[in-house]
C-alpha cells in the first residue's frame, strides 16, 4: 500500500472508531470514507455495535452491503449522530471543496443533517486558500442559463464528461455535473450562496457553512 493510501486508511479508521453503538451514521462517498466503512464493518462483526448508515451515493450503498453495514433513510432518521466523508481541498478554517465523485448534493444534505461532520483526508488535501474548480450539479433543462450566470460570477464552467462513457457525467440524481474554475476563492461562504442562488443549480461543492460542527482528521502513514 502506498503512503497516500495508507494515510487515507488511517484517517478512515480513526473516524470509524468515533462511532458509538446505536448511532445513525451518514456515509459519504470516495476512497477515504470507504476505509471508514471497512472499519465500521469490522466493528459490527467483532464488537457487535448496532448502527445504521445513510448512504450519499449508489456506490456507497453498494459498499455498505459489501461491508455488512445496515442502511436506513433520512426520512426515517432526519437527524444523524455523525456523518463521515472525504474532501478534495480543506483550509485551516475547515472550509472545503467536495464533489470529485459527483456526490456532493447528497453529501451536503447528509452533512447538514448530522450533529457532527467528520472529514477524513490525507495531507495532500490541505490548502491555505480554496482554488480547485467547484463541482456544480445542474438540472439538465437549465444548464445553458446556469452557465451564463456562472460566467457572470467570474467562473469558467466546463461540463464533466465520462471517462468510461461517451457524453456527460449524469449524477445519481439524474443531473449534469459541471466543474467551474473561479481561481482563488477569497469568500467561500459568499460564493457558495451566490452559486446556489442561480435557478437550476441543485448544489455546489463548496462546504463553508458547517465549520463549527466539523472535525478534520488528517491521516498519517507509518
Ligand atoms: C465525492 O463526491 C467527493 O466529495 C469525495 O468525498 C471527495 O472527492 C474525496 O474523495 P477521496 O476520499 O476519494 O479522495
Amino acid at each position: 500500500m502506498d503512503a497516500v493510501t495508507e494515510a487515507k486508511r488511517n484517517a478512515g479508521y480513526r473516524a470509524a472508531d468515533l462511532v458509538k453503538d446505536g448511532m445513525i451514521v451518514g456515509l459519504g462517498t470516495g476512497s477515504t470514507v470507504f476505509f471508514a466503512m471497512e472499519r465500521l464493518g469490522e466493528r459490527i462483526a467483532s464488537e457487535g455495535i448496532r448502527i445504521f448508515g445513510v448512504p450519499t451515493s449508489n456506490q456507497t450503498a453498494m459498499r455498505a452491503e459489501e461491508y455488512g453495514i445496515p442502511l436506513t433513510t433520512l426520512s426515517l432518521h432526519p437527524v444523524l449522530d455523525i456523518a463521515i466523508d472525504g474532501a478534495d481541498q480543506v483550509t485551516p478554517s475547515k472550509q472545503m471543496i467536495k464533489g470529485r465523485g459527483a456526490a456532493h448534493l447528497r453529501e451536503k444534505i447528509v452533512a447538514d443533517a448530522a450533529k457532527q461532520f467528520v472529514v477524513v483526508i490525507d495531507s495532500a488535501k490541505e490548502v491555505s486558500v480554496l482554488d480547485a474548480a467547484v463541482p456544480i450539479e445542474i438540472l439538465p433543462f437549465a444548464y445553458g442559463s446556469v452557465c451564463r450566470k456562472l460566467a457572470s460570477l467570474g467562473g469558467e464552467p466546463v461540463m464533466r464528461n465520462g471517462v468510461k462513457k461517451d457524453g456527460p457525467v449524469i449524477s445519481d440524481n439524474g443531473n449534469y455535473i459541471f466543474d467551474c474554475a473561479f481561481g482563488k476563492v477569497d469568500d467561500p461562504s459568499g460564493l457558495e450562496s451566490a452559486i446556489n442562488a442561480i435557478p437550476g443549480v441543485l448544489e455546489n461543492g463548496i462546504f463553508a457553512k458547517m465549520t463549527e460542527k466539523t472535525l478534520i482528521i488528517v491521516g498519517k502513514s507509518a
